[in-house]
C-alpha cells in the first residue's frame, strides 16, 4: 500500500497498444523524480524538513515538486510560466505551494530568461531557499530507476527502443541510462519541437504553438546528448495528428508531447522489424482540450505523414524531420557555459 498519493501518481501504466508498440503512460510525469530528489536532499542533509524548495516550471514539475514537498513536510515556491493553468494554480494553492506567475510572453527565450532572473532575485532575498535546478541537477534522474526496472521486467530490455520528448532530459536520459546499465540493447530516440536549441534546431521556427514541456531556448545540463541515437523534430500540426490518432485508435487521452512521441514511435517500430518500441506519454489530455483535441476533425491522418530524413541540421524542415544523432555530444548552442568560461554538459 502506498503511504502518499505522490507514490501512486509516480507509478506509470505500461500498455501494449499494438505488436511491438508500448505506451509508458503517466497521469503526470516527474512525481517519481521529484520524490526521489527531495528524499535524497533530506538524506544527505542538503535540506531539512520545513525548508523551502524553489524552482521554475511550465507545469508538471511544479505539481510534482508540490506533491513531494507535501509528502516530506517541506515548503514549495514556484516561479511559473503562463502555461500554468487555472486547474494547476488552484491545486498548488490548496497543497500549500506558493506560485509566482510571470506575465504572458510569446517569446519562449525571454520567458525562460525572465524566470531564471526571478529565481536569482528570490535567492538573493532568501539565501536559505534551496533551488532544485530540475534542468541541471542530475539528482532528478534517480527516481526513474524504479520505472526502468519495471520496463525491464515487463517489456524486456533487449532490442528495446525508448522514445520520448526531451525537456530537461531527465526522463529519457535516466530511462536509457538505467536500462543500459543492465547490459540490454537499448536505443534512445529524442523528440523535439522546432526552434529548440537542445539538439541544434534554434534556427527553424514553428509558426504554430510550441509543444509544452519539451525543447528549450537555453542550454540544459541534464540533457545527456551522448545517450541519444536518433532525434525527431515534430511540428505542432504533426504532434496534434499523433495525439488525435492515439485517442481515436487506442483510446489513450494524452498530451501533445505524447502525440509527438507516438508518431515517432510508430515510425521507429515500422523501420526496425525486430525491435519493441516504447514511448513516453508524460501527461493526460485535459490541458490540451481546447488547443489540440477541439480541432480533431482538421487533424491530418497519421498515414499521410512521414519524416524527412536529414543528414545535417541545415536540412531540417517542417512538419517532421528525423536525423541519426549517433550518441554525439551537445552541439555548440546547447552547451552549458560554466562560470569559469569553460563549457561543460553538466552544470
Ligand atoms: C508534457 C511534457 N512532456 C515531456 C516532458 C519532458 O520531460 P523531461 O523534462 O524529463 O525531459 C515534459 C517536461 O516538462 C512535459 O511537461
Amino acid at each position: 500500500m502506498d503511504q502518499h498519493i505522490a507514490e501512486s501518481i509516480g507509478r506509470p501504466d505500461l500498455i501494449r497498444l499494438e505488436d511491438r508498440l508500448v505506451c509508458l503512460r503517466f497521469e503526470t510525469m516527474k512525481a517519481v523524480s521529484a520524490l526521489a530528489a527531495v528524499r535524497h536532499l533530506l538524506d544527505t542533509g542538503a535540506v531539512r524538513p520545513g525548508d523551502t524548495l524553489l524552482d521554475s516550471s511550465s507545469g508538471i514539475y511544479a505539481y510534482a515538486l508540490a506533491l513531494a514537498c507535501h509528502r516530506y513536510g517541506m515548503r514549495c515556491h514556484i516561479v511559473g510560466s503562463t502555461t500554468v493553468d487555472h486547474t494547476l494554480r488552484t491545486q498548488l494553492a490548496v497543497l500549500g505551494a506558493t506560485l509566482e506567475q510571470m506575465e504572458p510572453c510569446s517569446d519562449l527565450r525571454l520567458d525562460q530568461k525572465r524566470r531564471v532572473e526571478r529565481i536569482h532575485e528570490i535567492l538573493a532575498e532568501h539565501p536559505e531557499y534551496h533551488w532544485m535546478r530540475q534542468y541541471h541537477d542530475d539528482v532528478h534522474y534517480a527516481g526513474y530507476r524504479a520505472v526502468a526496472d519495471r520496463i525491464r521486467a515487463e517489456t524486456g530490455a533487449d532490442g528495446l527502443t525508448v522514445v520520448g520528448g526531451v525537456g530537461s532530459g531527465a526522463s529519457t536520459g535516466a530511462l536509457a541510462r538505467y536500462l543500459r546499465e543492465a547490459g540490454g540493447d537499448v536505443e534512445l530516440v529524442g523528440v523535439q519541437p522546432y526552434g529548440s536549441v537542445t539538439f541544434g534546431a534554434g534556427h527553424v521556427a514553428d509558426p504554430e504553438i510550441i509543444i509544452a514541456g519539451i525543447g528549450s531556448s537555453i542550454p540544459f545540463g541534464n540533457v545527456a546528448h551522448e545517450q541519444y541515437d536518433t532525434v525527431h523534430w515534430i511540428s505542432f500540426e504533426a504532434a496534434r495528428a499523433g495525439s488525435v490518432d492515439l485517442l481515436r485508435r487506442h483510446a489513450v487521452f494524452a498530451g501533445l508531447s505524447a502525440g509527438a512521441g507516438y508518431l515517432a514511435a510508430r515510425h521507429e517500430r515500422d523501420r526496425a522489424p525486430r525491435r519493441t518500441v516504447l514511448f513516453v506519454a508524460a501527461d493526460t489530455g485535459h490541458r490540451y482540450v481546447d488547443t489540440v483535441y477541439a480541432g480533431h476533425r482538421e487533424a491530418l491522418p497519421v498515414s499521410a505523414l512521414a519524416p524527412r530524413e536529414v543528414a545535417d541540421r541545415g536540412e531540417l524542415a517542417l512538419p517532421w524531420s528525423r536525423m541519426a544523432w549517433n550518441r554525439a555530444p551537445a552541439p555548440g548552442e546547447a552547451r552549458v557555459p560554466r562560470p569559469g568560461g569553460r563549457l561543460t554538459r553538466t552544470a
